[in-house]
């Protein structure tokens, strides 16, 4: 189990965490039952899982509540990030004045009374160029005791080099994965300021994992991919599949993401006990330099200049 400090708390984390959009989200991801979810959690913990990334949107607040639940009685054990920014009612809200309010919903969700860390949620460009008052007011919560840490989750190159230009932050999400490579080029400038670096969709929603291909049928929030994005991402993971020589590419994925030392946490979103169970087998397996090789090239030579959408 690879262990690292996170986020300039005193806390521990294991760099395998875990990606709770899933968690009673049947309407973006499948049914996953309340008493499910809990157990899922639960398990995690017990095998020494114990960053957790949730929010607010996340099924409307269940997420939450389903971590809330799940470490009653444990919550030294455990660190929590969770976002600000879109709400448990579906909006999108980043005014000032409803920051601590937002706050105050996530913690009675979560039944703690402190955040290991918050951070907006896919906040707009002027957020990030620091032209707005949004970091001093988290400041002063992180002042206050309420957070710990605080940060931004984004998705583009321009966002990640504009927030490490402009803003004073702990940690940043970032959108990061064999298929999605284009932040490593910002790794070392994050590393020089002491932000902790947590990589979302480290599996490409899943196509990483070589369990899909072009005749898949997705529902849900991955309906979103047209025919040609999903022919496209089929013969991707061919060719991923050739790299690893294996037919489950999921710990080459995860492993590919840990394989950077500025990498503080990847976060997979988990579905079931099996899944979960799959991941701590394999957490401390590692890819060979001339693997990372092939699968940078793989990206430089087929993705690069025409980038895939999320
Ligand atoms: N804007 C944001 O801040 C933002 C956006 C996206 C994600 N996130 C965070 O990042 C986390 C991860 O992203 P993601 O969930 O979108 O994508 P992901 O981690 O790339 O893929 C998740 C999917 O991979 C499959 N999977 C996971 N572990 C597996 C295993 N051991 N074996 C086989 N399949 C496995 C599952 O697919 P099946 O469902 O088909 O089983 C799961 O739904 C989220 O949970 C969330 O916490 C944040």
């Amino acid at each position: 189990m690879q262990q690292t400090h996170y986020a300039k708390t005193n806390k521990k984390i294991n760099r395998l965490g875990f990606g709770a959009w899933q968690l009673g989200n049947t309407d973006f991801w499948g049914h996953m039952s309340v008493e499910d979810g809990i157990e899922l959690v639960k398990h995690a913990i017990d095998k020494g899982v114990n960053f957790f990334d949730t929010a607010p949107g996340y099924a409307h607040g269940l997420s939450e509540t389903i971590i809330g639940m799940a470490i009653s009685g444990r919550r030294e054990d455990v660190v929590i990030n969770t976002k600000l920014g879109h709400t448990a009612d579906g909006e999108t809200d980043f005014s000032i004045f409803s920051l601590r309010d937002q706050i105050n919903s996530s913690l009675e969700r979560l039944q703690t009374d402190y955040l290991d860390s918050i951070i907006l949620h896919n906040p707009a460009m002027n957020i990030l160029e620091g032209k707005t008052p949004h970091f001093q007011e988290l400041k002063k919560l992180k002042e206050e005791g309420i957070i710990k840490a605080y940060g931004v989750s984004i998705d583009t190159y321009e966002e990640f080099l504009t927030t490490l230009n402009s803003v004073d932050v702990d940690v940043i999400e970032i959108l990061f994965n064999v298929f999605f490579q284009e932040p490593a080029q910002l790794f070392a400038k994050a590393k020089e300021k002491g932000i902790s670096l947590i990589a979302k969709v480290p599996l490409d929603s899943g196509w990483l994992t070589g369990k899909y291909d072009e005749f898949s049928e997705f529902e849900g929030i991955r309906t979103r991919w047209d025919d040609e994005t999903i022919l496209r991402r089929a013969q991707l993971v061919r060719d991923f599949k050739h790299i690893t020589r294996a037919k489950d590419t999921t710990r080459h994925a995860i492993g590919f993401v840990l394989s950077f030392p500025e990498i503080t946490a990847v976060i997979p979103g988990i579905k079931s006990i099996e899944q979960l169970d799959e991941h701590v087998k394999h957490q401390d397996f590692k890819i060979s330099a001339e693997m990372k090789q092939a699968m940078i090239e793989l990206y430089e030579s087929k993705i690069k200049d025409n980038p895939l959408y999320w």
